[in-house]
């Protein structure tokens, strides 16, 4: 629902609200729905999605936004949600009829008289404008609960510049980011007390910390680059379990009810599927200039899922949806793909079959036969915590053309942006289709959409901002001249 209300200046929701506000406006007088963890994302090319967590429930969550400086309308739900052991409520508003690739200025309910925000809208299915973003897996909690600069393997160096802070710098050359799975590693709470790394307290009290990492890194997040641009995610094994798989003589039977099966990641989130015809958070696409992007889920709702219950990653999770359903949107989803508007394909899912570590067999057997056959121009994963690009490649076979004009997906791995358990190494010798590897420094992507033949991707070092790999693709999209 959103209704004009000229003139409204403040965020306190002064005595002009009509009546059906009022309600809002009583929730702040508490000191609990102080806004936290804000973040937002794409909901289609007129709409944007406002999520933040507050203590207390709140009855109207509501978002005061407008054209430029003003904030002289304002979207509401209902949508306050929570779990058990979770500390706070999401809550998530929907506004609507917004005007593609535009800024606008916005302010959730009961922030600071001055805590204003501006978010831009999509950039439509077609438009030629060159632009960056920012992708990246496997990015946790920094500071004291977290990746820190003491006390751990491959900690950061003194005053070293994080992914986060790194994200925060570069914040003005992306538009948008995409975290392709594995979010904070809360459910590392178990070893950080086992390692000494954090007091030990009890089973019963791990609920706590874990949700206590979870906050960290959302709130982090937000004062480094959630507040600023659009934060796309998708799901990743650490979504699924609280306590990494168990440790020692602990096993999976000491989470709290609520804590495994995405339900933290389920509840923070409300990515674009309902505009794409997908999942909640857990497969969904959306159309960014010359580019649709697929997000789809390596973890459950396909034959031997890592995740699901009978799966190999232990994670008992899933399934969310009856059994094809994920695999036919997909297939659906491409194939409705208009190539003339958005010629560039780029998926992303969270566990890589092309890579130089333990591989994601079953992953390969259900999603590899699509990119194929669509034609998908990009394919990006993270769980593996390092850097690698590989060349173009299809059923194992090398594409000839390498970068030039290729028929085959290019493939890159991506979860060296750094958590808690620090980097992994590379198994070697590197397969036959490993261009570049780097498994020794902390990073992201970024990617930059030129026109509808070439993007370029580079890796980051977050610590210095130095471009450690750069590679450009080359197709020719039928010829496209834009
Ligand atoms: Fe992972």
């Amino acid at each position: 629902m959103i209704v004009s209300l000229l003139s409204l200046a403040v965020i306190g929701y002064a005595a002009s609200l009509p009546t059906a506000f009022k309600d809002a406006s009583l929730d702040c007088r508490g000191k609990k729905t102080a806004p936290e963890q804000l973040h937002f994302n794409y909901a289609g090319d007129h709409g944007m999605m406002i999520s933040w967590n507050t203590e207390e429930k709140l009855e109207l969550p509501s978002v005061l936004y407008g054209r430029g400086r003003s904030l002289d309308q304002i979207a509401f739900s209902k949508v306050s949600v929570t779990y058990p052991t979770s500390t706070t409520y999401s809550n998530h508003v929907f506004i609507k009829g917004l005007e593609p690739d535009t800024e606008y200025n916005f302010a959730v309910q009961c922030a600071d008289e001055n805590d204003h925000h501006q978010f831009k809208t999509s950039l439509p299915a077609g438009n030629p404008r060159p632009y960056s973003f920012a992708f990246f897996g496997d990015l946790g909690t920094m500071g004291p609960l977290g990746l820190t600069s003491y006390g751990q393997k491959d900690a950061l160096g003194p005053g070293e510049i994080t992914t986060m802070q790194s994200l925060n710098h570069f914040k003005d050359q992306v538009e948008f980011m995409w975290h392709d799975g594995d979010l904070a590693y809360a459910d590392d709470w178990l070893k950080e007390e086992i390692d000494g790394f954090l007091p030990n307290t009890t089973v019963e009290a791990g609920a706590a910390v874990y949700e206590a990492i979870l906050n960290a890194f959302y709130n982090e997040m937000a004062g480094n680059v959630t507040m600023e641009l659009p934060y796309m995610v998708g799901p990743g094994n650490h979504e699924a379990n609280c306590d990494n798989g168990g440790s020692g003589d602990y096993t999976d039977s000491i989470c709290a009810q609520g804590q495994t099966n995405f339900t933290g990641f389920r509840n923070h989130f409300r990515m674009p599927s309902e505009q794409s015809g997908g999942l909640e958070n857990f497969w969904y696409s959306w159309d960014y200039g010359m580019v649709h992007y697929i997000q789809f889920n390596t973890e459950t709702d396909f034959l031997d899922a890592p995740d699901l219950p009978s799966g190999s990653g232990d994670e008992n999770a899933g399934p969310f949806a009856p059994n094809g359903t994920q695999l036919e949107w997909l297939k659906k989803d491409l194939a409705s793909v208009d190539r003339k508007k958005t010629p560039w394909i780029i998926v992303a899912g969270h566990r890589p079959w092309y890579v130089d570590e333990t591989k994601c067999d079953a992953c390969q057997a259900a999603f590899e036969p699509l990119l194929i056959e669509y034609g998908v121009d990009i394919a990006l994963f993270g769980h593996k915590h390092f850097y690698e690009r590989m060349t173009p490649v299809a059923n194992g076979i090398l594409d000839p053309n390498g970068l030039d004009n290729p028929s085959a997906p290019w493939y890159l791995v991506n979860g060296a942006a750094g958590h808690y358990e620090g980097l992994s190494s590379l198994t070697t010798p590197l397969e036959n289709y490993t261009v570049q590897a780097i498994d020794t420094v902390y990073g992201w992507s970024r990617f930059t959409v030129h026109n509808c033949t070439h993007i370029t991707q580079d890796f980051i070092a977050s610590a210095n901002g130095t471009v450690l790999d750069s590679a450009t693709l080359y197709k020719d999209h039928n010829g496209c001249k834009f």
